[in-house]
């Protein structure tokens, strides 16, 4: 067993050198992502996250802890992430969905989260939790296909990749979660990912304190300005009524009732976010 947590661990600490990440990186821009996609999943018999660019999983598991600690078992079990990266190393699928992390990984999550979701596996490393693990499935891709995994994504969390993309590409792959998303269904990006120009006519931002943004549902007959254009090119073609259902949550739309915002998670500490990966083959952009 020792063994086989060391073979793990050598060949993702191989892979981490590409993607570097922690856990609960952004916290407070997560935990807002949580809060505003709650709506869409609580009292629905699944809910669907993508986590586009999950790296080593860290990211993953802590959306999972932080879906888990504001819906409850029941809910929980309706909770499914996708979490996708191109890995290189090809181990991806049977490394990182093992979750287990060294005690040095785990040191800024609260020891009170640590004892409910991680479970001490052997060799002095620490495993998620089984029912934290069952609901996410790891799976490569890679973005710039401009395939999307599948489609009624309540949130898309892709934090860190779209800065190693052109402004095409970024354009592109942007259009792509709009496809992907269910009609009010939210996007978010890392703190200094500003969306392209144009994409306003498809995403309307939810919290001015973070790249956190909702889907505008397209309007009926309405259809989008084909990839090749620029984002100035971006306009939805046709006027339209709105098609039923299609109500685009205000920017200032009315606080959740939920209690994010004066609980938080306890005794996390913040880190600056600004380091990053690696640029990864099939990107133009250098660092
Ligand atoms: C800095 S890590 C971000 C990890 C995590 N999202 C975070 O914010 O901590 C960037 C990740 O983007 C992935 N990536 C880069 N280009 C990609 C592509 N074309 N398709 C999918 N993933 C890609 C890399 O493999 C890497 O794991």
């Amino acid at each position: 067993m020792y063994l086989r947590y060391l073979r793990i661990s050598q060949a993702r600490s191989k892979s981490s050198k590409m993607a570097f990440t922690f856990f609960f990186r952004d916290q407070q821009t997560l935990e807002l992502a949580v809060a505003h996609t709650l709506p869409l999943i609580v009292g629905r018999s699944r809910g669907r996250v993508w986590d586009a660019g999950c790296a080593s999983g860290q990211e993953p598991y802590s959306l999972a802890i932080l879906f888990a600690e504001k819906i409850g078992p029941f809910g929980f079990r309706n909770l499914r992430i996708d979490a996708t990266d191109l890995d290189e190393s090809g181990h991806f699928e049977e490394l990182i969905s093992q979750g287990c992390y060294s005690l040095a990984e785990l040191e800024r999550i609260p020891a009170e989260l640590r004892q409910k979701y991680f479970e001490l596996y052997d060799g002095g490393c620490m495993r998620v939790a089984g029912f934290v693990r069952e609901r996410i499935r790891f799976r490569r891709h890679n973005l710039l296909s401009l395939e999307p995994i599948g489609e009624g994504f309540a949130l898309i969390v892709c934090k860190n990749v779209l800065l190693h993309f052109n402004q095409q590409q970024r354009v592109d792959v942007l259009r792509m979660f709009h496809r992907a998303l269910e009609p009010n269904g939210c996007l978010v990006m890392e703190q200094t990912q500003k969306l392209p120009p144009g994409m306003e006519l498809l995403f309307t931002q939810l919290e001015p304190s973070a790249q956190l943004f909702a889907r505008i549902a397209s309007r009926e007959g309405t259809t989008l300005a084909p990839p090749k254009q620029g984002p100035a090119d971006l306009a939805v073609t046709s006027a339209g009524p709105a098609a039923s259902g299609d109500a685009v949550r205000p920017p200032d739309g009315p606080a959740i009732g939920i209690d994010w915002q004066t609980k938080g998670l306890p005794g996390l500490v913040p880190l600056p976010d600004s380091r990053n990966c690696r640029v990864q083959p099939g990107t133009s952009e250098k660092l």
